[in-house]
């Protein structure tokens, strides 16, 4: 058969309410024009993020009963650390509430003023992490990531020219880690090769610098190498993951994604006294080692959800339900970040709105409108998340103004995907109308979470 459908049947549901167009006006004025100010009851379609919002399965839920909760030593740990194992072949296992934890205590650790931290491309919080302790992050993403309209295998690609570069030039004692983002979420949600990543590794070698992984989505970007490497297509999903982690040293993990869990994350590791290091820290900041900020339900959930991420028909499901509404706005000429990712659709508000300017940020707006039109909730990834001010106050846009859909895992059906894409065609449509917005209020760091804005 032709039709690839859900490959789960639906056993509890959960309520959509719905407003009206202008209760969806009033609403995103009294949120300041920020979705992430919008109580999640007024939304209809709920594409902020991937992140914990998966369902979870039968299996999962039963673990959840069978959580041992003692202090020190549960066997869910034990069931958890097996599992990571199993898939990143680490010694090393340490678990934390959810990625960014990860990322404070390995940075706090390998961080510091004068040290550069380089990757493909940051997410929004590693890269606060790490200027948090003072360091500095560099994003070298390769030349096809940058362009939209560009359709190519694997836009996560890291630049391997300029990495080797960028090492001479600043020294590899002031590079603690290299750091490769699968799949490239600020990015485009584009995959990189194990091509890429083993190229990486040799330059990683020659200069004595580490790389880990930022794991998130792994299994999303090795049904990507499978599909589209050469080498791969006979290989199982499991077998590409452990062959991606065998290039690395360390990785940081967000169990919220690529483990369907609602909570929860890791570090894991090669490295005894890094480990070591990293745990004084869990404990004084998380937790005791063997639960680190995670309940001994969350690390069976964790456990059980990093095995069904592998499964082949999920995989199937879920690359082709992304790609499913990417041929919905090809018809309409709507654009877009090309091909589609592993686990949102990036409309380019740069290209969807050209009579915005940078600085007053089409992305923003673009996000107002899907809001008002369907309430379609969605998320900024452009001058709003990473525009800097320069020293004469002006801003220095990001490279790229996107709105990120992001599809949580299991939990849409194709009717839910088709009205998002009859949204979005709508609001494209009428484009022309969509004003531009300017920020009244702003924080230093991750100013997008609590930013207010009004409408020019
Ligand atoms: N790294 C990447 C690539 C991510 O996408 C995220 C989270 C993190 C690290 C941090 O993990 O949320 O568990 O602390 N991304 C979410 C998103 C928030 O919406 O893309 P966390």
């Amino acid at each position: 058969m032709k039709t690839i459908i859900e490959p789960f049947k639906i056993k509890a549901v959960e309520p959509i309410y719905f407003t009206t167009r202008e209760e969806r006006i009033r609403i995103l004025q009294q949120a300041h024009f920020n979705p992430f100010l919008i109580h999640a009851r007024d939304v209809i379609i709920d594409l902020l993020t991937d992140s914990g919002t998966s369902a979870m399965s039968s299996e999962q839920w039963a673990g959840i009963m069978r959580g041992d909760e003692s202090y020190a030593g549960s066997d869910s740990f034990f069931r958890f650390e097996t599992s990571v194992r199993n898939i990143t072949g680490m010694p090393y296992i340490i678990p934390t509430h959810q990625g960014r934890a990860a990322e404070k205590i390995l940075f706090s650790i390998t961080g510091g003023k004068g040290k550069y931290f380089i990757s493909n491309t940051l997410f929004d919080t590693t890269r606060a992490n790490i200027e948090f302790s003072g360091a500095e992050g560099v994003d070298l993403l390769c030349d096809e990531g940058k362009q939209p309209a560009l359709v190519a295998p694997f836009k996560g690609n890291m630049n391997v020219t300029a990495l080797e570069q960028f090492i001479r030039e600043k020294g590899a004692e002031n590079i603690p880690l290299v750091i490769i983002t699968v799949t490239n979420n600020s990015g485009g949600g584009q995959p990189v090769s194990m091509a890429n990543v083993k190229a990486v590794r040799e330059i990683c070698d020659r200069y004595g610098v580490r790389l880990f992984i930022d794991a998130c989505r792994f299994a999303e970007n090795c049904y990507f190498i499978r599909k589209r490497e050469a080498g791969y297509e006979n290989r199982t999903i499991l077998s590409i993951a452990q062959e991606l982690f065998s290039y690395a040293d360390g990785c940081t993990m967000s169990a919220k994604k690529d483990a369907f869990a609602n909570i929860g994350g890791f570090l894991a590791m090669r490295d005894e006294q890094l480990a070591m290091e990293c745990r004084n820290l869990l404990i004084i900041t998380e937790g005791f080692p063997t639960y680190g900020g995670l309940a001994g339900r969350d690390l069976e959930a964790i456990a059980i959800g990093l095995e069904e991420v592998l499964h082949e028909d999920y995989l199937q499901y879920r690359i082709r339900s992304i790609e499913y509404i990417g041929e919905k706005l090809d018809a309409a000429g709507v654009p877009y970040i090309k091909p589609t990712g592993g686990h949102a659709v990036y409309l380019d508000a740069k290209a969807f709105l050209p009579h915005i300017p940078p600085h007053e940020y089409p992305g923003q707006a673009l996000c107002g409108a899907l809001y008002v039109e369907g309430g379609v909730r969605g998320v900024e990834i452009g001058s709003v998340m990473f525009g800097k001010y320069g020293p004469d106050g002006a801003l220095v846009p990001a490279p790229m103004e996107l709105v990120r859909l992001a599809i949580p895992r299991r939990v849409y059906t194709q009717s839910h995907i088709d009205y998002v894409a009859e949204v979005i065609v709508e609001v494209f449509n009428r484009r022309n109308n969509i004003k531009g917005y300017k920020i009244t209020y702003e924080t230093p760091l991750l100013r997008h979470f609590i930013a207010h804005f009004e409408q020019l």
